[in-house]
């Protein structure tokens, strides 16, 4: 079963504040459904869990399969929406340390293309030894930089160890039906080629193949992802606010920017859900800073970051807000034993669990926190799997359109990303060849 609810006792807002953004909202609303289905606008999202191509879905499965049987290594090359939404998802579900178990059933599954260090690329080929791989190039535009770099090394790389035709069989290409550098390239070698569509932004599009197969890749159900999405596409349909939590949660924060509350701390108390932080860190980030607006999106993990980050969060500037991802029940879980010495001091914890001594501290920092001036928006999730994170993933998708639109920018654009690509290409002669 899934489920996530909001909580917005501790945010310090009225009802009535919340309800004033009524009539904005449902128009709002409207505006997001009447585009859904137009290819022009990037509204694709929207509707994504129950329109999705279901041909191409049952593709990626098969496609998954054989990557899962002829590969030890699948490298995800990718940056920004074309790899975040995959690897939080991925490191989300499966086991802490995926990557290192031994009996893993499943490819080491490792991201690349999503930086310029040279040290990260050698590094990645020396793990990479004899083993066997598959390459997946994820690319909306096909013309980044970083991956487009990454993907030049790896084809040379794939050509020399397996030939021609085999390297071929082995690379498998995410990108735009038709448009883009990487498209004319996988059309002339006949990679197997995945379709990001026209109206899914890159941060928007987790849920389409750009997520789907390096997820299905790991083990984990897209079946129970799409059907969790699904659940809250129907879920949060309303467009009356106050029936509609992600709406509350987009105006909530909008409240809390008025109220100069500038930066929002994703926390979270799960190590394995790091990634879905930074996932909603671009979501965020790239849909509503611009036009010299925009919550900084920023993230936490405690306990972790207490012992880093909570003397600020306490004390520091008063400029911050928690939203607090819940997850109420833990998979696994472990009994502290009685000690007979009691050296550690520690027995005042016998009897209990790892997730109630959690449970206790989450408690205990919120209501810190909240007393030192720091309001808290609680998104509460039954667990952590795949029905429950399809759920969240869009939750947060249509609450990052609603804010967007409330804060009054395109939150489907990110023309700011431009500026350095400009000077980048400068000053590296791209202009005068
Ligand atoms: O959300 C976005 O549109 C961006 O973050 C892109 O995903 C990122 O820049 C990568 O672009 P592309 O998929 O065209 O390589």
């Amino acid at each position: 079963m899934s489920y996530i609810k909001l909580d917005l006792e501790k945010s310090g807002l009225k009802k009535e504040e919340i309800m004033k953004y009524r009539d904005k909202v449902a128009e709002i609303h409207n505006e997001l459904y009447e585009k859904s289905d137009d290819e022009k606008e990037f509204v694709g999202w929207l509707k994504l869990p129950t329109n999705y191509d279901k041909e191409e879905f049952e593709r990626i499965k098969k496609c998954a399969e054989r990557i899962k049987e002829n590969s030890d290594i699948f490298l995800v090359i990718g940056i920004g929406g074309s790899y975040l939404g995959a690897r939080a998802v991925i490191e989300a579900l499966t086991n802490t340390f995926y990557n290192m178990l031994p009996n893993r059933k499943t490819p080491q599954i490792l991201f690349v293309g999503n930086n310029m260090s040279p040290n990260y690329l050698n590094d990645l080929i020396e793990l990479i030894g004899n083993k066997d791989l598959s390459i997946n190039v994820i690319s909306k535009s096909g013309t980044t930089t970083e991956p487009a770099m990454a993907f030049r090394i790896f084809r040379e790389f794939m050509e020399n160890k397996y030939g021609i035709d085999e390297a071929r069989k082995r690379i498998y290409v995410t990108t735009d039906k038709e448009k883009g550098a990487l498209k004319k390239l996988a059309t002339e070698e006949e990679y197997e080629t995945f379709v990001i569509p026209d109206n899914v932004g890159g941060r928007y599009s987790v849920l389409t193949a750009v997520g789907l197969l390096p997820i299905a890749v790991s083990g984990v159900s897209i079946d129970e992802l799409m059907k969790g999405a699904r659940k809250a596409q129907n879920k949060y349909c309303e467009s009356d606010l106050k029936y509609n939590e992600c709406y509350q949660y987009a105006v909530a924060r909008n409240i809390l920017y008025k109220n100069k509350k500038m930066i929002e701390l994703l926390v979270s108390y799960e190590p394995k859900m790091q990634f879905v932080s930074e996932w909603w860190k671009q979501l965020y980030g790239e849909s509503e800073g611009k036009e010299g607006k925009g919550i900084f999106p920023a993230s936490v993990m405690f306990t972790t970051d207490l012992h880093s980050l909570g003397q600020y969060i306490q004390e520091g500037e008063r400029d911050l807000f928690e939203t607090v991802v819940n997850i109420e029940n833990t998979a696994t879980d472990i009994t502290i034993k009685k000690d007979a010495d009691n050296v550690d001091g520690l027995n005042f914890l016998a009897d209990k669990t790892m997730s109630y001594v959690c449970k206790k501290a989450m408690e205990g920092t919120i209501e810190a926190h909240v007393s030192g001036n720091v309001p808290n928006i609680l998104i509460n999730m039954n667990k952590l799997d795949e029905e429950n994170l399809g759920e969240l993933i869009y939750f947060f998708e249509l609450a990052c359109a609603m804010s967007g639109r409330i804060l009054g920018v395109n939150p489907f654009n990110q023309p700011g990303v431009e500026a350095y690509k400009h000077n980048m290409f400068k000053l590296l002669g791209k202009f005068d060849n």
